[in-house]
């Protein structure tokens, strides 16, 4: 046998082994799957039976209530108590198992799982969508820059319009992922990102005239301000996620709820004037398009639709803003040691 056939062999010999150790791995990896898919099912089902039970005994519980004498009352108490903190723990639990997805997913994606398994690729996820949105931001910055400064041409609108709505549908789609796994998303910055599409597409359909134009330049300066908020606001949220995570204190997606710590307020206390100013800025620019939409020349259905978008956007953002600050404001007040 030739040397070279000899280490043919020895290699091939090496290669083997390796390949029935690796068999033997993806074996025991595939029961593990199958354990764990049992395992799963198995909580799920549990917990609607909890649900389901937990919902009886309250049920019992306040009817035992009515006429209880003193120590059985405590004893009650006790219970509702109890039973006051479980939605809470059974809503932690099903961030880590698989779930159907909602009617919107279900329509954009199929019924693909969504549920990330762990906390470190739940943050990851939630961390590339922070970054996602920084850059998109910045994109957009310098193309609202551009337009508003150097070109004046429709077309170039239109990209940006264009840009807008893929963005922020893109977000929907995201934040639906966030929210399946456990993120405390409010509903509104949702749907606000769904009237932000319906308005960037109005603004997409708006034809060219004098009241387009009108319009514009305003519409340029209102996009460059938000970018810029945007951005000050994705650095405010990068940076609790990542202070929260380094102390070890985040819950599931949880950043801000349990723990809000007091350098976060420089940060909340910095941002809010420019957020107040952007949400008037939007009721400034509702009441420009309802003043538009009198006029005897305006014959653009899209001026009274984009000045409901931006009324609607105000509102919504601005009593969020105030209700998710005060709310902070009151954990704060409960916890003065923690912070
Ligand atoms: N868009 C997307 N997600 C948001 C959000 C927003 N505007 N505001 C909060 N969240 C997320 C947080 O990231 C957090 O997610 P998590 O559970 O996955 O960690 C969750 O919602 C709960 O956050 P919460 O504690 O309520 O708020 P916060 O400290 O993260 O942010 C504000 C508070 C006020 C800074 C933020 O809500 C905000 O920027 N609001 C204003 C937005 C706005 O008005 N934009 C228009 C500007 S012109």
């Amino acid at each position: 046998m030739s040397e070279n056939l000899k280490n043919i062999l020895e290699e091939w010999k090496g290669l083997e082994e390796e390949y029935q150790q690796l068999q033997e791995t993806h074996r025991m990896y595939l029961k593990k799957l199958d354990e764990l898919s049992k395992l799963q099912s198995n909580c799920s089902s549990s917990i609607s039976r909890q649900r389901k039970r937990l919902n009886e005994i309250s049920q019992l519980v306040k009817k035992s209530s009515k006429g209880s004498s003193e120590e059985d009352a405590k004893i009650l108490d006790e219970i509702k108590e109890k039973i006051k903190i479980r939605p809470n723990a059974f809503f932690q639990m099903e961030a880590f198992l698989p779930k159907k997805n909602g009617l919107y997913l279900s329509l954009v994606l199929g019924n693909v799982n969504v549920t990330l398994f762990n906390k470190q690729s739940k943050f990851a996820y939630k961390d590339e969508y922070e970054k996602f949105k920084l850059c998109l931001t910045v994109i957009l910055l310098l193309f609202s820059f551009i337009c508003y400064f150097f070109v004046s041409y429709r077309f170039s609108d239109v990209i940006l319009n264009f840009l807008l709505v893929w963005y922020y549908c893109t977000l929907t789609i995201r934040e639906s992922i966030l929210i399946t796994n456990g993120s405390r998303i409010k509903g509104w910055w949702v749907f606000h990102h769904y009237i932000s599409a319906v308005l960037s597409g109005v603004m997409l359909t708006w034809p060219e005239g004098n009241l387009y134009h009108i319009f514009r330049n305003q519409f340029l300066a209102y996009s460059l301000y938000q970018s810029f908020v945007q951005c000050l606001q994705c650095y405010y949220q990068s940076g609790c996620l990542y202070r929260l995570r380094a102390l070890g204190e985040r819950h599931n997606m949880d950043l801000t709820v349990e723990g809000f710590q007091s350098w976060m307020w420089k940060g909340l206390t910095f941002l809010l004037p420019f957020l107040f100013f952007g949400h008037f800025w939007q009721l400034f620019n509702g009441l420009s398009l309802f003043r538009m939409a009198q006029l005897p020349e305006c014959k653009e259905w899209q001026v009274s639709v984009c000045g409901l978008c931006f009324l609607i956007l105000f509102a919504g953002n601005f009593f969020t803003t105030v209700a998710v600050v005060r709310q902070k404001l009151k954990t704060r007040n409960q916890k003065p040691k923690s912070l």
